[in-house]
């Protein structure tokens, strides 16, 4: 009874979130079956025109699942080191990739690494790269049907910059790259109305923790980040405000210690 009063003067003190949860809540009344038509995928983006850098074969990770969940862990203390190519390909491959096709009578259907509500996969990758072996540093999108990364800017972003965009944070100053998982809401909101914004939030935590498992098996770690001025990120990225929602945001590099303890709070 006690957990009642509590969370309902939770609610009180966010309006805002109450209001958005009941508003996409499944109720018989507006349980509707889509139409037909807004249960097609629309392609991801894809920018033909922007320079484009082909990414190496993703390595195959070996590691022991159990290993990987035990080591992972939020990296506040990167040291500066460069990352490889191979390292970001793998990433990336695992995080959103195309793992391969399958067939339902004549549709064909992308398997990727993530469940995505619908089948919709409603998210794009960018990737700002600080310290990447063999890849001018800037501002990219991961084209997943030919995995490679569509330049977006070619641009060495400064430190006051990088700290100034995640709001002071300075653990993601020395990290060698950062993807941001962006969400282009039509996808998902045409078959799902409102509750389509959840499922874009539910798929990009899957992405995330995929990354943070793969970066754990190549040795380097991750920091995953919700602290960041969205419009600037996204003009960053440049996407058009309302086409494209920057969601959560993953640092990737390679840390200073084997300590967990030291890694997470950097002490
Ligand atoms: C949605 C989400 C947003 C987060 N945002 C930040 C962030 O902006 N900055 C940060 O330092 N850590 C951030 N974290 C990491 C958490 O602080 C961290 O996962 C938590 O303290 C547990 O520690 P662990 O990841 O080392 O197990 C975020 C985690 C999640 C799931």
């Amino acid at each position: 009874m006690q957990k009642n009063i509590e969370s309902k003067a939770h609610f009180d003190e966010h309006p805002l979130s109450w209001t958005f949860h009941r508003n996409t809540c499944r109720w018989a009344h507006n349980a509707q079956e889509s139409s037909g038509s807004d249960d097609v995928p629309e392609p991801g983006a894809e920018y033909p025109d922007l320079p484009y850098t082909p990414l190496p074969e993703p390595q195959a990770i070996k590691e022991k699942f159990d290993d990987l969940i035990n080591r992972r862990c939020s990296c506040r203390d990167f040291s500066d080191a460069p990352i490889s190519q191979d390292a970001i390909a793998t990433i990336l491959h695992y995080g959103y990739g195309i793992l391969g096709t399958d067939h339902w009578g004549t549709a064909e259907f992308l398997e990727r690494p993530v469940p995505s509500g619908g089948g919709m996969y409603p998210l794009e990758l960018y990737l700002l790269t600080r310290r990447v072996t063999n890849l001018e540093d800037g501002i990219y999108h991961y084209a997943p049907l030919s995995h490679g990364l569509e330049q977006v800017r070619a641009v060495t972003l400064p430190d006051p910059l990088i700290r100034y965009l995640f709001m002071g944070q300075y653990p993601v100053l020395t990290a060698a790259a950062i993807v941001i998982i962006s969400a282009a809401p039509g996808r998902s909101m045409k078959k799902y109305g409102d509750r389509g914004y959840r499922y874009m939030l539910f798929e990009a935590g899957h992405i995330a923790q995929n990354m943070n498992l793969a970066a754990c098996a190549l040795g380097l770690e991750t920091l995953n980040l919700g602290g960041f001025f969205d419009d600037e990120i996204n003009r960053l990225c440049g996407a058009k405000r309302d086409e494209q929602l920057p969601l959560y945001a993953v640092a990737i590099g390679r840390g200073v210690s084997n300590s967990k303890h030291r890694l997470r709070f950097s002490e």
